[in-house]
């Protein structure tokens, strides 16, 4: 519920019997311990966190709170309520591929990659990761974690690449490129990663590692002149129309050249399969953004115009 929390986005399940919402601050131990004493979880998906890169070279203290504390304080809770009985328990900590560092031209993330985070967001969740494992360990409290890559499709927050391409074609805006575009990143179907952490939740093995990619790689620069084909053809622009607006900006400090993940142990594992190619999913992304407009209008409010400002304008 920080600045890309949207309660919204929750609408469709609001109204379930098995579906509460509570706004508490993770940072606030307090908060957090009368949660835990209200309601008996036998389970936690932990996916609160501050999550943008651009922001963290920013603001780094924000990460170290919500991802570092903020996990702390969910560990400390969950095994004070859970330590006389373990059994049936689960702590599932959702992280990211960013803390094993930058691949080169070749080679994937397994587990078994050693850590090795580059900037203040990859380094926020490292660390809680590292607490998350020292929990199991120490304490024996029944975790999992699990390492996606890039993630895209309906109701992601504007600021990352592919909604803020789609949105910034849409408006004749300039498609900020950073560096010379030559990135690599492994995006994955929202849904699919939905599915991936429902298979791992329920069959995972307590104390292991899953790491989730699409095995479904991408230059920035080709992206977005994938992106900027389709929506030509989606607002009947000429074929070549929106590519136009791509603009090189300088680059992100410490810019991690590419991810890729092995995704082999979950697929052999647990039986996990991306659903769709990246074709289907990039043209449902692209519709489901031109039929929210609301949604993203109501987004777009003066804050995020003035980190948009702050993050582009003399870039
Ligand atoms: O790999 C998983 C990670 O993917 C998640 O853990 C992060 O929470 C998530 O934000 C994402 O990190 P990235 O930094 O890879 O995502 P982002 O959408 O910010 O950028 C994707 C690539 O596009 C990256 O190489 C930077 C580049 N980029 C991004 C923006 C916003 C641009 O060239 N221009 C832009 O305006």
């Amino acid at each position: 519920m920080t600045y890309a929390g949207n309660l919204t986005n929750l609408s469709d399940i609001e109204n379930l019997p098995n579906y509460t919402f509570v706004k508490a601050d993770i940072t606030d131990k307090e908060q957090v311990r009368l949660v835990f004493e209200k309601y008996k979880f036998d389970g936690i998906i932990h996916l609160a966190a501050e999550s943008h890169v651009d922001r963290s070279i920013m603001y780094p203290d924000s990460f170290v709170l919500t991802n570092v504390v903020g996990t702390l304080n969910l560990l400390n809770a969950a095994n004070a309520r859970w330590k006389e009985d373990f059994s049936d328990k689960l702590f599932y900590h959702v992280s990211t591929d960013e803390v094993y560092g930058s691949l080169g031209k070749e080679g994937y993330f397994t587990e078994e990659t050693a850590y090795d985070p580059r900037s203040p967001y990859s380094a926020s969740k490292a660390s809680s990761d590292h607490l998350v494992r020292a929990y199991f360990h120490t304490y024996g409290l029944p975790v999992v974690i699990t390492n996606c890559s890039n993630n895209y499709g309906p109701y992601q927050f504007p600021e990352k690449l592919i909604p803020l391409m789609i949105h910034n074609i849409k408006n004749n805006k300039p498609l900020p490129v950073y560096g010379k575009g030559e990135n690599v990143r492994d995006w994955l179907w929202v849904p699919d990663h939905v599915e991936a952490i429902d298979l791992v939740f329920h069959n995972g093995k307590r104390g292991e590692t899953y790491n989730i990619g699409g095995s479904n790689e991408w230059k920035n620069l080709d992206l977005v002149r994938r992106l900027c084909s389709i929506m030509d053809k989606k607002l009947g622009r000429n074929e070549g129309a929106s590519a136009n607006l791509i603009t090189y900006v300088k680059d992100r400090a410490g810019h991690d050249l590419r991810y890729a993940i092995d995704a082999s142990k979950i697929k052999k594992e647990l039986g996990w399969q991306p659903s769709i190619t990246f074709e289907e999913g990039l043209d449902k992304t692209a519709d489901w953004y031109l039929t929210n407009e609301t949604w993203l209008n109501n987004l777009i409010s003066g804050a995020y115009m003035s980190y948009y400002e702050k993050q582009y304008e003399k870039r």
